[in-house]
């Protein structure tokens, strides 16, 4: 399956557009074409550019596994009651009978059916020993959240649980955030909410209040996990100014790979008992239930890929710029011309490609030339390399020197967001990687 196909179309599609409008109001950068034919001097040429795929819903791509791997409902078939009224007991799960069974798929299916369809647990049958559940999605590749990971609960929000990320297919985990009814009690950590964060406290683990406050919230299903609100800190409250986020991405390693995930993990670990004690003659009213998670990002291809294709249960990057791997984080074989780099986003609009180049194209390898030109002031020493002003780095000087502070290259006094902020809406919609916009823009 191709996913990609129809965004390949369209790249294609923003090429023409782009050769026929010479004059397009490049403000800042779109990053969805990887190169383009350029006529020079020396005839029809190519120009290099950073490039990423589109976000898209990460769901469809991913494996679920549930730990214990029998906490899934239906088997033994069992009876529940609400949790508001334990004389309501009309909620079957049967896991043999294909309209009362409750899979963990039905947590990634079209939202909207009616009846809702959802994944459910087992009752809280061993009460006072914990529920416990552990839910992970893995997606066996490198992927960079774009949007709010939601969860959306069928049965009342638990009263704690944290979500938990790994960068490295599982082998180690990270808390990302945590969740309870009383932050103090549960995880002995004073209540925040992401409206408490700054630029430099952006990468605190905080725990929230928010999402599980039960009988009174009662019609308020969804816990989240705020990505755009994070956005906001560097971008503006509407992510007008995404350059300046792009930029604090580039520059920040610890930023970028806040937002980078392999994996993740929802650990369950109390269910909604609503505002009274444990009623543990009726231990069927406690629960958990999931109708859908919602979790959208774009493959990172370390700016060197516009498209990632899912093959053989497997996602990967189609690198370009002679780079390979599932991440396209290397040079191709006879490409080793000069060290790997990732491409850069600066500067806006069309960021630094840092394409690999052949091992042997003379005697000396050529790092900077007339194509590929030092950035930010920066000279060309010999064609090996760029002579950088002191608030530069990078192989092209694309880079500002701030790499070590949060926070530190963001603002106007950074010298990187010359930018008159286009249109709220429109920078939106390229967040979002809507089709929309090609259609707009041309
Ligand atoms: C799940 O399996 C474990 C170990 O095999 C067992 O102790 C437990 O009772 C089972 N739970 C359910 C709900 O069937
Ligand atoms: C869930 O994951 C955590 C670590 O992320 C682990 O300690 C725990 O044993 C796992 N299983 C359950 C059932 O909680
Ligand atoms: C993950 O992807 C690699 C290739 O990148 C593959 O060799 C491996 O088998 C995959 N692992 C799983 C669990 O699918
Ligand atoms: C308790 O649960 C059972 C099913 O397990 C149900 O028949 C009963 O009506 C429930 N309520 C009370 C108050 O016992
Ligand atoms: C990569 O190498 C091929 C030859 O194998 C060449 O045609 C192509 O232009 C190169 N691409 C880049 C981005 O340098």
């Amino acid at each position: 399956m191709r996913f990609q196909f129809a965004l390949t179309l369209q790249a294609l599609w923003t090429g023409v557009c782009q050769a026929a409008m010479q004059h397009y109001p490049a403000a800042w950068g779109h990053y969805d074409v990887c190169k383009s034919q350029v006529y020079s001097d020396e005839g029809l040429t190519w120009d290099y550019m950073a490039c990423q795929p589109e976000a898209a819903d990460m769901t469809q791509y991913l494996k679920v596994t549930l730990d214990p791997p029998n906490i899934t409902c239906g088997d033994p078939p069992e009876t529940y009651c609400a949790l508001e009224n334990p004389y309501m007991c009309n909620n079957e799960c049967d896991a043999t009978t294909e309209e009362l069974a409750h899979p963990p798929e039905l947590m990634f299916d079209i939202e909207g059916r009616n009846p809702t369809t959802f994944w459910q647990s087992t009752s809280w049958k061993k009460y006072p020993k914990a529920l416990l559940v552990n839910i992970t999605l893995s997606w066996n590749k490198t992927i960079e959240l774009t949007d709010d990971i939601v969860l959306t609960f069928e049965s009342g929000r638990p009263e704690q649980m944290v979500l938990e990320k790994s960068l490295d297919y599982g082998r180690t985990w990270q808390p990302y955030q945590f969740y309870a009814t009383d932050c103090l009690d549960a995880f002995t950590m004073e209540p925040k909410t992401v409206q408490d964060l700054t630029q430099h406290t952006l990468l605190d683990i905080i725990c929230t209040e928010d999402y599980s406050r039960g009988y009174v919230w009662k019609y308020d299903k969804t816990v989240r996990f705020e990505i755009k609100d994070r956005f906001a800190l560097f971008a503006g409250p509407r992510l007008h100014n995404m350059a300046s986020l792009y930029g604090q991405l580039d520059t920040t390693k610890n930023l970028r790979d806040f937002f980078t995930i392999t994996d993740l993990r929802i650990r369950l670990l109390r269910p909604a008992t609503g505002a009274t004690m444990v009623d543990e003659n009726n231990l069927s009213r406690y629960f958990y239930a999931i109708s859908d998670i919602k979790v959208q990002g774009r493959c990172k291809c370390n700016l060197h890929a516009n498209s990632c294709v899912f093959d053989k249960e497997k996602l990967s990057c189609e690198c370009e710029h002679n780079t390979t791997g599932p991440d396209c984080g290397r040079c191709k074989r006879n490409y080793q011309g000069r060290a790997w780099s990732a491409g850069s986003y600066l500067p806006i609009p069309k960021g630094t490609a840092n394409i690999c180049i052949p091992n042997n194209i003379g005697p000396v390898t050529r790092v900077c030339d007339e194509l590929f030109r030092c950035q930010n002031g920066g000279e060309c020493i010999n064609n090996v390399r760029c002579n950088c002003p002191p608030a530069y780095t990078g192989l092209l000087c694309e880079k500002p020197r701030c790499e070590s502070e949060l926070g530190g290259c963001a603002g106007a006094e950074s010298g990187q967001a010359p930018l008159t902020p286009p249109s709220s809406t429109w920078l939106l919609l390229l967040l979002l990687g809507s089709m929309l916009l090609r259609a707009t823009s041309c």
